[in-house]
This record gives C-alpha cells, sequence and structure tokens, in this order.
C-alpha cells in the first residue's frame, strides 16, 4: 500500500497517524508496529473508511488514539492536521451500550450539550430532532437501558448522542456487533442516510465483511502481531447504496477480494 502524506495547509487530512508503534510491558509485548493511515479530506463529501483485522490487533487502540483516550507508545496522530487535545475531540460509538441508564434517551442525546451550559430547552429541541432522525420518535422519555430498549434502540439513541455536536468525524467501533441480524441491517440502512445528510468522515471497525463492503468507500485491512496495516481496497461501488447494490455481481467480487486478502494474511504471507 503507497501511503502519501500530502501537507497542503489549506486541506489537512482528516485522520493521519505515522509511525505509530503501541507496546506493553516497557516494551516486552509489542501490539502494533510502525503503523501508518491516512484518511484524506474529501470536501463536502465525507469518507467512509473501514478497518478489518482480528480480534486483538489494535483497531479500538486505534481509534482510541484519534478519540484522544489513549497515546501511542511512539508516533503522530494528528486530526485535521493537528494533534488531537480537549477541544477537538472526536466522537466514538462502541459496540457496548454506552448510554447513561438513569437517564432518560432525551437526556443522554443531549448529554454533550448539558456539558457545554446549553439550557434545558434548547438542548431538548436539539436532541428531540436527532430522537426523529434516528427513528425514536416516542421513546424520549424511557430510560436508556435494556431491556426497556431493545439492542438495537439503545445503537440508536448513542448514534443520535455522537451526532449532537454536529462530528467532521465519527468513530465507530463495532457498533452494530451486537445486534441480531436484521435490526443490523436496518441499522447499515440509517447509518447510509446519516452519512448521506451530514457527510461525515467516518472510521468504522467491524469483524462482518459483507456490512464493510456495504458502507465502505474503502476498506483498511490489518495483519497483527505486531500490527500494522497491509492492504487497502478501494470499494468502487456506486455512490447510492441500496440493499439492491448487494445484488450486484461486483458486491460479490469485491467481498471475495477481502475475505482473500484477510486469508492472505493468516497464512503469514
Ligand atoms: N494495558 C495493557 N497491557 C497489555 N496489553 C494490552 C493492554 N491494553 C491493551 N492490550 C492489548 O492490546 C491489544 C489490542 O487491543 P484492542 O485495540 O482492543 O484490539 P481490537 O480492538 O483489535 O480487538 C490486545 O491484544 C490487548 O490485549
Ligand atoms: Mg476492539
Amino acid at each position: 500500500m503507497a501511503l502519501q502524506f500530502t501537507d497542503t495547509p489549506q486541506a489537512p487530512n482528516v485522520i493521519e497517524l505515522r509511525g505509530i508503534s503501541q507496546s506493553y510491558d516497557g516494551g516486552k509485548t509489542k501490539i502494533i508496529e510502525n503503523l501508518d493511515l491516512l484518511v484524506e479530506d474529501k470536501p463536502m463529501q465525507g469518507q467512509f473508511s473501514v478497518i478489518l483485522g482480528m480480534s486483538g490487533c489494535g483497531k479500538s487502540t486505534l481509534l482510541r488514539y484519534i478519540a484522544g483516550l489513549q497515546e501511542p507508545t511512539a508516533g503522530t496522530v494528528l486530526v485535521k492536521g493537528k494533534p488531537v487535545s480537549k477541544e477537538n475531540r472526536v466522537s466514538m460509538v462502541f459496540q457496548q451500550y454506552s448510554s447513561l441508564p438513569w437517564m432518560t434517551v432525551l437526556d443522554n442525546v443531549g448529554l454533550g450539550l448539558r456539558f457545554k451550559g446549553i439550557s434545558k430547552k434548547e438542548r431538548d429541541e436539539k436532541a428531540m430532532e436527532m430522537i426523529q432522525l434516528v427513528g425514536l420518535d416516542g421513546h424520549q422519555k424511557k430510560y436508556a437501558q435494556y431491556p426497556t430498549l431493545s439492542g438495537g434502540q439503545l445503537q440508536r439513541v448513542a448514534i443520535a448522542r455522537s451526532l449532537m455536536s454536529n462530528p467532521e468525524i465519527l468513530l465507530m467501533d463495532e457498533p452494530f456487533g451486537a445486534l441480531d441480524i436484521k435490526t443490523r441491517l436496518q441499522m447499515q440502512d440509517l447509518l447510509i442516510g446519516i452519512w448521506e445528510k451530514f457527510s461525515p468522515t467516518i472510521l468504522f471497525v467491524t469483524h462482518d465483511i459483507q456490512e464493510a463492503v456495504y458502507l465502505a468507500d474503502d476498506i483498511y485491512i490489518m495483519k497483527h502481531a505486531p500490527s500494522h496495516f497491509v492492504k487497502h481496497i478501494d470499494i468502487d461501488l456506486p455512490f447510492n447504496r441500496t440493499r439492491e447494490t448487494k445484488r450486484l455481481a461486483h458486491f460479490d467480487e469485491l467481498v471475495h477480494e477481502v475475505e482473500d486478502a484477510m486469508m492472505q494474511i493468516d497464512a503469514g504471507s
């Protein structure tokens, strides 16, 4: 994979990881070594990049760097050309339900605005817009907990909350991994709708190759022990994805290409 770093000040890359290494136990356990990732700016368009790799290879760790929750042992992490700081925090949606169960859906979605000191009236109005967008209208007064809300509904809460700050970048760490298959397919289409409406840059981790090909503009495949990206696959499917896209012969070709790439890594090449 040829990575090129363009440092034009007018359009900094959205996400840039350079020479990343992660080790623990004073260097005895090497998780990540010499990893580069470049997500370029596509003005007015956003970008949907998917990361695939074995469990434990460091995918969540990468997202935590970008979210400012962890620093690598070595290397540079830039978001829109700048080091990550509290001011340019990036929203993240996790696999586990991350809402506060003692608060209502409405209060969970408006939480970020509450921290910014915005009045209850204003944050409730904004939160309701997002709640409607993710299809949770009528559930806003319920507590954000299982089983009051289903797994799919709780992930909708998390997505609504992450959209409240009008993010240019959204990190999603196996967000649909715990959902049943029908709910998962519905959530994929919800996410495509959100992406088309807001055009954020999304960095998305999944283990599901079909999901990856359906959602992605491009897919990055990670080798492990120690980890870095070994393959970058452009997903040249039509821009407007619908369930019909999955019936294209080229969709299957891409799924096979990704599958083959992953099997090659397992074979140690
Ligand atoms: N404090 C730590 N000490 C040692 N190993 C750690 C520590 N934190 C995380 N790891 C290891 O880092 C690796 C990467 O974890 P993670 O980013 O969660 O992987 P993934 O999301 O790809 O499954 C895992 O193998 C995990 O065991
Ligand atoms: Mg993980």
